[in-house]
């Protein structure tokens, strides 16, 4: 139907006679000549309809926001004054000699030209509505490009695209599994993937060396702005390369993605070792924009009569740290302290200790704090002297154990940040490498820190005497404080990945149960391989510079994981539960009625 794009009209057409096809962003009725702005996914033209084409004018004069039209005209040059700078096509104007309407359209639920925030309810219900706005357009075609580039990188570096199982068994990523029954196998369950991990790991059994796949993920977890329970996956598996390589041609083509798409040099990537990044940073996905660090001061504080710091500061799991903001406390009011003392607790801190440095020259005199009257000036001046502040900084205190603490003062960490503005730079992006193998869980045993088919550095009868203690062969890559990507070197030796389940407390008997194909296809004959997938989403989030994944994903789910549009998950009829062999305990059923 259409010869152009609305938003493809440039001086080159003048002329030309076109035919578009689009919505009316805008309709503006001037002195008798109808203005129509005409909408596609490209852009925007001006279409202006005089009354001397009559038919045509009749046609513009019923249209109205949100209609669709076919209009045919002649592109010509916008008169003087009426060239607008800040539209792509504002050079020219469609003069339209015919009109036809393909269809009416409701008054829009909100209004797409001169677009007010209505809210994310809203706007999710009326999806269709709201990816008509050409920002919105702008997010999908920046995945679709993000994506293409994806593939075209891969495809030229000898990566062959499989697909694998959708509906599968447990994956142990670390999230809960959507389940789905089964009619044929009576009281069993597929679960959907939580990423193709095993499967990937099988395929470099087979013999495919470099595969990848864009490919959608299931996790049944606690959703946040960076997390939803249908995301997306670049994974990628290799077979005969190391960390090193797998990193470098990853870090690659991250490079491209940002220059090509955003004209932007992400630069050298630094990499930072779990520990550090914990100890300066308190995250494992460090926003190195900001120039903050951490400071430890357990030793300074051991000896201290006061408790909030000597317990922690004399407990092994326990830690006491500083975190100096230089000039923070000059723009910092009392109420915005405690705000942030408010926001600390958010992360299980108990509390905010800080102390402003007015006069330093003036020693303890010189400084504003609630926790002076509680330390000896020595001390005092000890930790001073360890943050060399200088008059105008304020010093924030976390005590506690170590997770809270990290925990707490990291996050205030990225929230001053962002608060004051602190940003050195635009993109700030890292690996964090030499991960722990495990972490300790909350009934006191270990879980496998990225998941337990990553390979240790040590051997196995090492990882087994301690476990506590052993690092993996994992790597994240983390930009602006986001985890975009992660994989590892993973374990492609039978018995290591049994010192591993055992570490993990699995069992013989569930060893095979739950992984016995892959411990039968490690005895195979397996290469030594390695991986990593990309939260596509995520990356897309970045190049878009939104701050949440949903607002990169066409149909995206809600904080509580529904569609406000489709209403799923949605109750279904007891014939398909009957056929399912599934019962809904009334109790359930009531719960969680609309
Ligand atoms: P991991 O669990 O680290 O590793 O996931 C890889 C990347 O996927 C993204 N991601 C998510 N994005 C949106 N919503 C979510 N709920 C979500 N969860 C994860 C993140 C993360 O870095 N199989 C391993 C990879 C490997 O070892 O090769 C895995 O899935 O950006
Ligand atoms: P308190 O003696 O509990 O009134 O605390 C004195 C100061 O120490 C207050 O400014 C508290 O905010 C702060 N504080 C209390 N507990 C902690 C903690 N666990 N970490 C850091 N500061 C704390």
């Amino acid at each position: 139907m259409r010869s152009h794009y609305c938003g493809d009209l440039n001086l080159s057409h003048n002329g030309e006679t076109v035919t578009l096809c689009g919505w009316v962003h805008r309709r503006r009725d001037h002195g008798g000549v109808i203005f129509l702005d005409l909408r596609d996914r490209e852009g925007i033209a001006q279409v202006v309809i005089d009354p001397d084409t009559e038919e045509a004018f009749a046609l513009a004069d019923k249209a109205r926001s949100e209609f669709v039209l076919k209009v045919t005209g002649l592109v010509r040059l916008r008169p003087q004054g009426g060239i607008n700078p800040n539209m792509r096509t504002g050079d020219i104007e469609v003069l339209g000699k015919s009109v036809e309407i393909l269809n009416s359209a409701q008054t829009p639920p909100f209004q797409l030209d001169g677009f007010v925030d209505v809210g994310e309810e809203v706007r999710l219900r009326y999806r269709y509505m709201d990816l008509r706005r050409p920002e919105m357009q702008e997010k999908l075609i920046m995945r679709s490009k993000a994506t293409r580039l994806v593939r075209n990188y891969l495809e030229e570096h000898g990566f062959l695209d499989i697909e694998t199982p959708m509906l599968t068994r447990a994956t142990p990523e670390g999230a809960r599994d959507y389940l789905v029954p089964s009619r044929v196998h009576p009281g069993s369950f597929y679960a959907l993937p939580q990423s193709p991990q095993l499967f990937k790991q099988l395929l470099m059994v087979s013999g495919f060396d470099r595969y990848y796949q864009i490919v959608r993920c299931f996790r049944d977890e606690d959703l946040r702005a960076e997390r939803q329970p249908e995301f997306t996956q670049i994974d990628i598996e290799t077979s005969f390369m190391n960390e090193e390589k797998i990193m470098g041609m990853t870090q690659d083509m991250v490079t491209k993605m940002f220059s090509e798409l955003l004209n932007v040099d992400l630069g050298k990537f630094p990499h930072l070792t779990f520990a550090d990044a914990m100890r300066l940073y308190g995250s494992d996905k460090p926003d190195l924009r900001i120039p903050l660090q951490l400071i430890d001061i357990d030793d300074l504080v051991a000896g201290v009569e006061f408790k909030v710091f000597n317990g922690p500061a004399n407990d092994p799991k326990g830690r006491v740290a500083a975190l100096k903001v230089p000039g923070g406390g000059e723009r910092m009011t009392r109420k915005q302290i405690d705000d942030y003392g408010k926001f600390v607790s958010l992360y299980g801190a108990k509390g905010l200790a800080w102390v402003k440095v007015n006069a330093l020259e003036n020693g303890v005199e010189g400084l504003q704090s609630p926790i002076l009257k509680f330390l000896d000036e020595d001390v005092i001046m000890a930790i001073m002297a360890r943050l060399d502040v200088a008059n105008g900084d304020i010093i924030f205190f976390g005590s506690d154990s170590v997770k809270v603490v990290s925990d707490a003062l990291g996050a205030l960490r990225c929230k001053l940040g962002a608060d004051l503005n602190l940003y050195t730079c635009a993109w700030a992006p890292l690996w964090v490498v030499d991960f722990p193998m495990f972490e300790e869980n909350s009934q006191g045993g270990l879980t496998a820190l990225h998941h337990p088919f990553t390979a240790p550095t040590c051997t196995p009868e090492e990882l087994e005497a301690n476990p506590a203690t052993a690092l993996s062969r994992a790597y994240d890559m983390v930009i602006n404080g986001y985890e975009v990507g992660g994989g590892s070197i993973r374990i492609h030796d039978q018995a290591m990945q049994q010192s591993v389940f055992r570490v993990l407390d699995i069992q013989e008997e569930q060893q095979r149960e739950k992984f016995g194909f892959l411990l039968d296809a490690l005895k195979y004959g397996a290469p030594p391989h390695g991986g990593l997938a990309f939260g596509l989403d995520r990356l897309v989030m970045l190049l878009c510079g939104t701050d949440s994944i949903r607002e990169v994903i066409a149909f995206p789910k809600t904080q509580s994981a529904s569609c406000v549009m489709t209403q799923a998950p949605s109750p279904v009829d007891t014939q398909q539960l009957h056929e399912l062999n599934i019962r809904i305990r009334r109790d359930a059923a009531s719960a969680t009625s609309h």
